[in-house]
């Protein structure tokens, strides 16, 4: 994925964009680019590297204009080189796109452009070449657009400055786009807080959508005919929501903010959980559908569901074609995506068109929540860690309750909610913290760790072992316990490290795979509400009640951050990632 934001209006763009482009730098670190109006034409600045680096070096603070884009790439077509970071021209430099998403018949468009002249290698770079042909047919601007929109197919959204038009022309498909209204001009961006700072007013783009950003005002027209809402938005998001505060990452402050979250669902209206659980209730099978951390969810949820009496299973989004001759219209969905915008999902989408959907959703307007009948937002505010933390641990709420509620049991979450507030508390205490700390120190060094558990601590296990590689690159295998003696019990020896996740339900059985463990000389970092005597290092968790896992997860998200710090990683920009995922 990549982020962009552009900026028309009275205004001088520069400052509003720097800002806004630094803010959405967690959606690709790889390159930065930018397109400034200017009276002698368009100005293009881009390189590979982080967006300030680059930043300084061209010195982009010194430009001025009312009408720019600022692009930030996570390579996905083309290598990350200077040739391959937006926007493209078109070759009477005339035009500068912009794009985030996939162009999927690339190759028969380029071909199709014979005598145009390609400097780079990406897909992207169709759309600079398209709308110029087209231009030079005699086609307007916002026609060359449309029908360059209606020429590619896959998932794109992309903003065009033309050097003749005082305009800019944005498409959305797929990928995000919003539009921001400010006082003396507008935005239109990958995301609300990169431009929140300035104007709390926006639409939400659907798909189809072509604006036309003048200095003054904006028209919004359907190119895929779709009847769509267009209405203003004031989104209750103020600026600090999208910065690091006193804190060195976001990670950290992201893990942090759990605290008042888990809190604040005290005193929440569960009207959607309710509206939720009734669809659950009445449900043939309950699927649930994530990639990644957010299929950690499914799982879990899953799981309480089938406890509490309701078929169900989670499924990774790539998978559910495999089910395709056993869904049935009585199936409900659940869909769980922090960004709303992973492709693995999307495509899963035609697949279950007519069946109901409720959508467990953290980015506000997202695509995935214009195509789920009930929407749960589970307002963990902006998510800028690439490692996934505080929108787990809340939707993994979310799902537990919509069980409980389905089963009758909502006084019983309730009380579950203010007991896990109760372990809270006392979860980050001095003597936790330090734990913490000693056990980072020994894994810092290591190659690889297990993470071990059953039932629901196997699946916080997984969580806590997708964690740990992505911010400290280590590798790490989480395995059910009691799986471990079927194979993998092979690899301990009096070097290895396994995190052993320990509660209440699944003590006895858990510490009896531990012993096997322990007695082939391995060595076990507990976590646990009680220190053991298979344990080598301790980290306590209060884990009581429905919640239980949100404690223990939390402490694993701070494990594999401290990690990531002791190894001198950044631990909101690891190699290789980007936030949300869209390509297949
Ligand atoms: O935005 P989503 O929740 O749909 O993203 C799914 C995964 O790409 C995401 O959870 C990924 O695994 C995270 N980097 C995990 O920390």
């Amino acid at each position: 994925m990549c982020g962009i934001i552009a900026y028309n209006g009275q205004d001088d763009a520069i400052p509003y964009l720097l800002e806004g482009i630094r803010n959405l730098e967690y959606r690709g670190y790889d390159s930065f680019g930018c397109a400034i109006d200017s009276p002698v034409g368009i100005i293009i600045k881009k390189d590979i590297g982080r967006v300030d680096d680059v930043i300084n070096k061209y010195k982009i603070q010194n430009f001025s204009s009312n009408k720019a884009i600022f692009h930030t790439r996570w390579a996905t077509h083309g290598g990350v080189k200077t040739e391959n970071a937006h926007p493209m021209i078109d070759c009477m430099h005339r035009i500068a796109v912009a794009h985030n998403g996939i162009i999927e018949n690339w190759a028969e468009l380029k071909e199709s452009l014979g005598t145009h002249k390609f400097i780079s290698d990406t897909d992207t770079e169709v759309l600079s070449h398209l709308i110029e042909e087209k231009l030079s047919r005699g086609s307007d601007i916002q026609s060359a657009v449309k029908d360059t929109f209606n020429q590619i197919k896959g998932s794109s959204s992309f903003i065009v400055l033309d050097k003749q038009s005082e305009d800019l022309i944005a498409v959305k498909k797929g990928s995000p786009l919003v539009l921001g209204i400010a006082k003396n001009g507008n935005f239109l961006s990958s995301d609300v807080p990169s431009f929140v700072r300035h104007t709390n007013k926006v639409v939400y783009l659907s798909d189809g959508d072509m604006v036309v950003l003048g200095k003054r005002g904006y028209t919004i027209t359907n190119l895929m005919n779709r009847d769509v809402n267009h209405d203003v938005s004031t989104v209750n998001l103020s600026a600090k929501h999208a910065e690091k505060g006193d804190y060195e990452h976001f990670m950290i402050k992201e893990i942090m903010e759990q605290l008042a979250q888990m809190k604040s669902l005290e005193s929440a209206d569960f009207g959607n959980v309710t509206r939720a659980a009734e669809l659950v209730k009445n449900a043939k099978l309950v699927y649930l559908i994530g990639a990644g951390t957010s299929y950690h969810t499914a799982l879990l949820g899953a799981k309480v569901l089938r406890e509490n009496g309701i078929k169900s299973a989670a499924v990774q989004g790539q998978d559910l074609i495999t089910y395709r001759n056993v869904i049935s219209e009585d199936d409900v969905f659940i869909v769980i995506s922090q960004s709303g915008e992973t492709a693995d999902i999307i495509n899963a989408m035609p697949l279950i068109s007519k069946n109901k959907k409720i959508g467990i959703i953290n980015s506000e307007g997202s695509t995935l929540t214009k195509d789920v009948d009930i929407f749960i937002p589970i307002d963990a505010g902006p998510e800028k860690a690439v490692a996934s933390t505080k929108s787990f641990t809340l939707s993994s709420v979310y799902v537990t309750l919509i069980a409980m509620f389905a089963a009758g049991k909502k006084e019983e979450a309730l009380r579950d909610l203010k007991l896990l507030n109760i372990n809270m508390y006392n979860l980050l205490v001095p003597s936790v913290l330090s734990a913490i700390d000693k056990a980072a120190e020994k894994i810092k060094g290591l190659e690889d760790v297990f993470f071990l558990g059953r039932d629901s601590d196997y699946i916080m296990a997984l969580e806590g072992a997708l964690k740990l590689k992505e911010v400290s690159y280590i590798h790490a295998e989480a395995i059910d316990a009691a799986t471990f003696k079927h194979g993998p019990l092979a690899l301990i020896s009096d070097k290895t490290y396994a995190v052993a996740l320990v509660s209440e339900s699944t003590r006895n059985d858990t510490l009896y795979n531990l012993q096997e463990v322990k007695a082939r000389g391995g060595n076990i970092i507990g976590v646990s509400d009680k220190n053991e005597n298979v344990f080598d290092m301790f980290i306590r968790a209060q884990n009581g009640g429905a919640f239980g896992f949100v404690t223990q997860s939390i402490i694993l998200q701070l494990l594999a951050y401290k990690t990531s710090i002791l190894k001198g990683i950044n631990p909101d920009r690891p190699k290789n990632l980007a936030k949300a995922v869209t390509t297949k």
